[in-house]
């Protein structure tokens, strides 16, 4: 069989902030789909990156006194970094500054032109340059504020070309009839459609005010809405991201667009239509999660309040805070979260029912059996409480059910923990009183902690590698409880998780 293409994208993040929690939640959502899917076989592209151009940007190196390029440098450095910190297997890190990036939205864009998808027009509107988006009277804050940054807005009024987006109306609403699964889940879906059904307005395409932003190739004196530029990275990139090499039929339209719900409409709406726009495939499919709170706001440099992603690694790895963020908060919902709730998991979940239990399983190996896994039959209770889990957690990561995937594992984790402790090994192995059941009881410890270990490698990668190489384990593809016959020789490692001091 040939193996399934996956291209999986985060959102590209803007630079005129440093990275945050935020940020490194999407990006590992979407990095453990990508890591899961390679266990799968399939061939996975997985991008990320920064969003450059814009009015936010202009303003911000205008407040530090330096030029919009300079600002982006240094941010884009900084996210650049974060990724593997954050141990994000990313493909292709894009920056949309990039001359090559430029070049393919001129040529896009320009195609869009000339299909007739462009219309000269006056606009006038509530503009918000934090978030570079024009708002509704429906979604103005009390005393003309953005809902988000809570700042008053001004009226702007100008010549700008716009994208037909009214045009799409009906393609759109035949899209989101045709694929059920178009976003995911079904209320941010839901959202959509109303939206769309609410009926579309054209948008703004171009800012004769605006400095930093691409040019439009047919009018050069204005320059581009930045979400038009930010929204093509997805297809722009595939063509320069290989030296030499044109991904985009090898991976074009995306599987999945990974994105928090302040973003929707561009990626549910405005995306698809300028797709069709420029004869393009629109996407397969979005998955939309909330927000992560910390004291029930939204977390943001702008607002403040921000749980420093690096200060957490340091201290606990990246692991710990991958595992935290989509245990903790349901992937999808919104969710607070919190310092103390992350020790409280840490100490009970990570080093208590994982670590613990994979240090006790090798120690016991050791010790009676010289290191050796015997080789001996699959417990029938512990069959059936494995039965059918590598479909059942493959389907769920299929629907990006993160946090609900995450729980079938752990459930093994937890039923792996009872059968130690109504197993009682240490008493089997007194005076050796019945040698063949300790066989079989250590041969399923092993054979348990590899199969739930296997499922767990998206969400602790490091982790799992240590426990997996120790367990003699060469296949990352998941695994059926008792399709490994043991006999192999395991070693001890040093504590996954150690106790907090
Ligand atoms: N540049 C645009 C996106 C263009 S994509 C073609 C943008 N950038 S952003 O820096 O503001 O990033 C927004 C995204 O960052 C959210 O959609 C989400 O993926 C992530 N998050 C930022 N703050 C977040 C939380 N507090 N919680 C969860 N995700 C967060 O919008």
């Amino acid at each position: 069989m040939s193996p399934q293409s996956y291209f999986v994208t985060t959102p590209i993040y803007y630079v005129n902030a440093e990275p945050h929690l935020g940020h490194a939640y999407s990006t590992l959502a979407a990095d453990i789909l990508a890591r899961h899917m390679r266990q799968r076989g399939a061939d996975v592209f997985f991008l990320t990156g920064t969003d450059e151009h814009g009015e936010p940007i202009e303003l911000a190196a205008e407040r530090e006194g330096i030029t919009p390029q300079e600002l982006a440098d240094r941010n884009a450095a900084k996210f650049e970094a974060l990724m593997p910190i954050i141990d994000a297997s990313n493909d292709f890190f894009i920056r949309t500054s990039d001359p090559r990036h430029s070049a393919k939205v001129a040529e896009i864009m320009q195609r869009v032109y000339d299909n007739g998808w462009v219309n000269k027009g006056v606009y006038e509107g509530w503009y918000c340059p934090r978030c570079a988006d024009f708002k509704t009277e429906r979604e103005l804050g009390p005393g003309n504020t953005c809902p988000i940054h809570e700042i008053v807005l001004e009226k702007v009024r100008e010549e700008n070309w716009f994208f037909r987006l009214s045009a799409f109306q009906g393609q759109l609403e035949g899209l989101y009839e045709e694929r059920p699964d178009f976003v995911v889940p079904d209320f941010r879906r839901n959202e959509a459609v109303s939206f769309i059904k609410g009926g579309l307005e054209d948008v703004s395409l171009s800012r004769p005010t605006l400095k930093w932003g691409l040019p439009l190739p047919w009018d050069p004196e204005q320059r581009m809405y930045v979400w038009f530029d930010a929204l093509l990275n997805y297809v722009t990139a595939l063509t320069f991201a290989r030296e030499g090499e044109d991904l985009t039929d090898r991976f074009w339209p995306a599987t999945l667009h990974v994105l928090a719900k302040d973003i929707l409409k561009f990626h549910a709406v405005i995306w698809p239509a300028l797709c069709l726009a420029a004869d393009l495939e629109p996407p397969r499919r979005m998955t939309i999660h909330g927000y992560l709170l910390m004291g029930e706001k939204k977390m943001s440099k702008s607002l403040g309040n921000v749980l420093d992603p690096f200060e957490v690694i340091e201290r606990f790895g990246a692991d710990a805070l991958r595992f935290y963020l989509f245990r903790e908060v349901s992937f999808g919902q919104d969710g607070s979260i919190s310092t103390a709730g992350f020790e409280s998991r840490y100490e009970t979940e990570l080093a208590n029912d994982y670590g613990n239990l994979a240090s006790r399983v090798l120690a016991m190996v050791e010790r009676y059996r010289d290191g050796t896994v015997p080789i001996a039959a699959v417990d029938v209770t512990l069959a059936e409480d494995f039965e059918g889990v590598v479909p059942r957690f493959s389907e769920l990561l299929d629907r990006a059910e993160l946090t609900q995937a995450l729980e079938e594992a752990w459930k093994l984790v937890r039923r792996l923990n009872r059968f130690v402790e109504e197993s009682q090994p240490w008493v089997l192995a007194k005076d050796e009183a019945d040698p063949e059941r300790l066989d079989e009881v250590l041969y399923n410890l092993v054979e348990g902690l590899r199969v739930t270990t296997l499922l767990l490698v998206p969400y602790l990668p490091a982790s799992a590698e240590t426990l997996l190489a120790a367990l003699a384990e060469p296949e990352r593809a998941l695994a059926d409880l008792g399709s490994r016959p043991g006999g192999q020789s395991v070693e001890r490692i040093p504590a996954l998780f150690p106790k907090i001091e």
